[in-house]
Parts: structure tokens; sequence; C-alpha cells
């Protein structure tokens, strides 16, 4: 599969099987993510797989968008590890911590579809309660939740997946 037929198949899976991952592949999708490009290349991401059922318990008590996943990624970083400007920088003391954690986010979404195993990118939760579920040190902030495994039978892409703005809205040339 060329990449741009994986992104394109690639969609939003919101319904799942119980089928666990396989541990090799659950390794392999971290690795894409480990070997995510970050800037300066501090790798600021802190990366928690949510596997256990009592992890799980406590992840779909605080996120409604678990949608029945057997695991989940969170997508954390540490804010203390990214590259950071100096006010007399050019990018004005910028943290690119939370910019390399969706990078890595992306890297394993990608990889999750390339080794069929569905997954959603989810931003709807408090990143307060994560991170106190998690009991994550004041330094880590959490970024995105990646719940992951076999999409159930029959699943298909949201009418969402299929609508794209025409590609002169969102890209200029000059
Ligand atoms: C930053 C971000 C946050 C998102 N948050 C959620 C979410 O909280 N819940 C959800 O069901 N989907 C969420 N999504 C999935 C998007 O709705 C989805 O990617 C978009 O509608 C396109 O559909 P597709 O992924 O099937 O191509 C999020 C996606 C991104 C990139």
């Amino acid at each position: 599969m060329s990449f741009m037929e994986l992104a394109s198949s690639r969609f939003s899976v919101r319904k799942f099987s119980d089928k666990p991952i396989e541990g090799e592949k659950l390794e392999q999708i971290l690795q894409a993510g480990r070997i995510a490009p970050t800037a300066k290349n501090c790798q600021p991401q802190r990366i928690y797989l949510l596997a256990s059922e009592d992890a799980m318990r406590k992840i779909n008590a605080v996120c409604r968008c678990i949608y029945g996943a057997p695991s989940c990624i969170v997508v954390a970083y540490d804010e203390t590890r990214g590259a950071k400007g100096t006010e007399d920088l050019q990018y004005e003391g910028f943290n690119f911590a939370e910019m390399d954690a969706t990078i890595v986010c992306t890297h394993m979404m990608l990889e999750a579809a390339d080794l069929g195993v569905g997954s959603c990118w989810v931003g709807a939760f408090s990143r307060k309660k994560v991170h106190d579920i998690l009991g994550l040190p004041a330094n880590e902030q959490v970024c995105a939740l990646l719940p992951i495994g076999y999409p159930a039978e029959g699943v298909q892409p949201s009418a969402n997946h299929y609508s794209l703005r025409d590609s002169m809205e969102t890209v200029t040339i000059l």
C-alpha cells in the first residue's frame, strides 16, 4: 500500500471488537511513535499504554470517547523537555513539546492503520481528570487519547471522513 493509499483508507473507528491487539503489533505502533521527528530531537513525549481492565475502567470513567476499545494510548508530553526558544531567538520562547507529541500520535495512528488496527484521535476530555487518574507529575501534560483495537464488524467511516474542504480553501499559493 502506498502512503497515499494508507492515509486515505485510515478513518476514525468508533466501535471496537473485544479482540486484544497482539503484543508485537502494539510494540510496532509504539515504535512508530518513537521514531517520529521532534524539535531538536528532544523527544518530550510521554506515552502511557492503558491495557489492563483497571486502567481502561478509569479512562472510561472520565472520557466518553473510548468507544469500547480494548486499549488506549495516552499521549502526553513533558513540558520541561520540549525544545524552547529564548526570548531573543526567532521563535520567541515557543515550546515545541505539544507539537512534537501530536506528531508522535499521528505516527502511531498511521502505523496502527497499516497493521489493520483501528483507532480514533480523541481530544474531547478533561486534561485535568486524565492527568489525575494517571497520577502524572506536574511537568507532564496530556495531549491526546488514542483508543485502539480491531474495528467491530461492519464499521464504516463516518460521513465526516469524506467531507473535505476544497483544497483552494485551505491552501494558498503565494
Ligand atoms: C485533534 C483531533 C481531535 C479529535 N477529537 C475527537 C473526539 O474527541 N472524539 C471523536 O470521536 N473524534 C475525534 N477526532 C476525530 C475527527 O472527528 C475525525 O478525524 C474527522 O472527523 C475526520 O474523520 P476521519 O478520521 O474518519 O477521517 C479528533 C481528531 C483530531 C485530529
